[in-house]
């Protein structure tokens, strides 16, 4: 059986997705760049400097802004996400996730954290979950951004399993891709994601037994 099931946080534990989108929205608009929710998906699990490139060159601007401008309109993006976040409470938790965490303290699976928000200890307090967590990546530590598989065998690392041992679970394209990378075996959270070992609709069909059922089923 697996040892270990390491969860991206935005779009799989909770959904703040929307949340980034509206941040992001104003700050863009602030710069004369309109962004829609069918631009808002690539963004998905893509790191805040990262995301601002893509809305920049998006409006074509990439060369309007200089290092110092940039990070002042990720401030101003970050400030504006805070304020939203500011209502989070365990209410956010997507459905599924509680009794999958129960499950997997209950049968000694570890449980990781691979989000690359800089936000993620506040939200997972605020959600009242971070005692859930054996290992929660730093993602102020990383080198690279998902697709590369750092961010999940650094997860491993900190659990003390190895990649052949674990599950990931990913709402984005990009995360995905890096659980495959990394020697893990990938869920996907969503209709439209390449390559996931089992693909689910949403959050609220994980659980225990499928991801047992998926464990005992051989790679394709
Ligand atoms: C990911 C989100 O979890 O975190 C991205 O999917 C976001 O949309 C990224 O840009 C970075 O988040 P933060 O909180 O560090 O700005
Ligand atoms: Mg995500």
């Amino acid at each position: 059986i697996f040892r270990a099931v390491i969860f991206d946080l935005d779009g799989v534990i909770t959904d703040t997705a929307h949340l980034h989108y509206q941040a992001w929205k104003e700050t863009a608009a602030a710069i004369g760049i309109t962004i829609d929710p069918t631009f808002n998906a690539r963004l998905k699990g893509i790191s805040r400097m990262a995301s601002l490139a893509l809305i920049l060159r998006h409006g074509g601007k990439e060369r309007a802004f200089d290092e110092a401008e940039r990070a002042r309109l990720a401030a101003r993006k970050n400030a504006r996400y805070g304020e939203l976040l500011a209502s989070l409470d365990s209410r956010a938790i997507l459905p599924g996730i509680p009794a999958l965490l129960d499950a997997l303290a209950q049968h000694g699976i570890a449980v990781g954290l691979a989000s690359v928000s800089l936000n993620a200890p506040f939200i997972l307090d605020a959600l009242g979950l971070r005692a859930r967590f054996d290992y929660c990546v730093d993602a102020s530590l990383l080198r690279h951004s998902k697709p590369d598989p750092e961010i999940f065998l650094t997860a491993c690392a900190g659990l003390g399993v190895a990649p052949e041992q674990a599950i990931g679970i990913e709402d984005a394209q990009a995360g995905i891709d890096a659980i495959n990378a990394s020697g893990m075996r990938s869920v996907g959270i969503g209709d439209d994601l390449q390559g996931a070992g089992l693909l689910l609709p949403d959050t609220g069909a994980l659980s225990w037994r499928c991801l047992q059922d998926f464990w005992s089923t051989p790679p394709r």
